[in-house]
């Protein structure tokens, strides 16, 4: 089983910054593009995250919400659904409104391995760490194949935008876009000796990922979008379970990690979550 902390690690110290928010891009159907205001840069890379909050939020809700990066940079960027009382917030945030980032955190989307081509398979919000590396992939001369599920055509955010730097497939489940089925349909086609496969998305989505490519002996690296209330090792909040015993913290030993290291669950229907008293 290869070791998670293999895989490449930030490269750039952590910081807490307080950075305006440039813009706001509604994307429809609850999902916006937030980029911040960072002149002096934040050296963020493909498969990192930071921990996002309202400076003017008070007291609720009190901790920071994890997000990929979507662009780093002097004006790092990220995509966001809407989801509970942080993301509300954050979808309605004005131009100027400041926020507190704390990046970059988590490792990289390891490198490709010689002689492989990059299948990247994304669903709903899990775009956005793909398409950050779909891009450095593409401006490197590595042009990935990519494949986009969402529930309907509303589901995908900044598809055109993966379309630009890959060679893209979309799945809608009611067929409004693209093949009709989940995600996981054209893998099957695609799925040879030549990919790697580089996952984001909902667990279960992950989880069948992970499993057609262990059936074919596919390298499958997954970022883990497990909640998280430090993102840096602190409070142990984010565990999950390790395959063969032990846990993995989302936040640092990931959120990229091989899919073979992670017990994805009877069914492999999610990787499983350590209940209350269990470690
Ligand atoms: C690495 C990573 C990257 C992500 N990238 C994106 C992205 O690009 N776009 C996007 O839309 N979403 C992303 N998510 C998911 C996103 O963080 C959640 O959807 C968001 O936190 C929801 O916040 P909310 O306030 O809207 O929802 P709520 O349900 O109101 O709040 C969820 C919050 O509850 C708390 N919480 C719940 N369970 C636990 C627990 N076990 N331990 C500690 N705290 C807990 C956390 O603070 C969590 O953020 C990512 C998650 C991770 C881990
Ligand atoms: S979120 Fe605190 S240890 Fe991972």
């Amino acid at each position: 089983m290869p070791d998670p902390s293999s895989l490449t690690k930030s490269r750039t110290p952590r910081r807490q910054v307080t950075a305006p928010l440039l813009r706001r891009d509604s994307m429809g159907n609850a999902y916006h593009v937030l980029t911040f205001d960072l002149p002096e840069g934040m050296e963020a890379l493909p498969g990192q995250f930071a921990m996002v909050r309202g400076a003017e939020w008070g007291d609720a809700p009190l901790l920071p919400r994890p997000m990929s990066f979507l662009t780093g940079g002097n004006r790092p960027s990220i995509l966001i659904k809407v989801f509970g009382e942080g993301t509300i917030r954050m979808a309605r945030a004005i131009p100027g409104e400041p926020f507190e980032i704390l990046g970059p955190l988590g490792n990289t989307w390891p490198a490709v391995s010689p002689g492989k081509r990059p299948l990247l398979v994304a669903g709903g919000v899990g775009v956005a760490p793909l398409l950050y590396l779909a891009r450095e992939l593409s401006s490197a001369g590595e042009k990935p194949i990519a494949v986009y599920g969402g529930r309907s055509h509303r589901d995908l955010p900044l598809n055109e935008e993966l379309a630009d730097v890959s060679e893209l497939y979309i799945t809608t489940e009611d067929g409004s876009r693209g093949a009709a089925g989940r995600v996981t349909l054209p893998l099957p086609e695609l799925l040879s000796d030549d990919v790697e496969v580089f996952t984001c998305g909902p667990d279960r989505m992950m989880a069948a990922v992970a499993e057609l490519c262990a059936a074919k002996g596919i390298r499958c690296i997954a970022s883990l979008e497990t909640p998280m209330a430090c993102g840096y090792g602190v409070c142990l909040g984010c565990p999950v379970k390790r395959a063969g015993g032990g846990y993995l913290y989302a936040c640092t030993d990931g959120p990229c990690i091989d899919a073979t290291s992670i017990d994805w669950g009877e069914g492999n229907h999610a990787p499983r979550r350590v209940e209350r008293g269990e470690r």
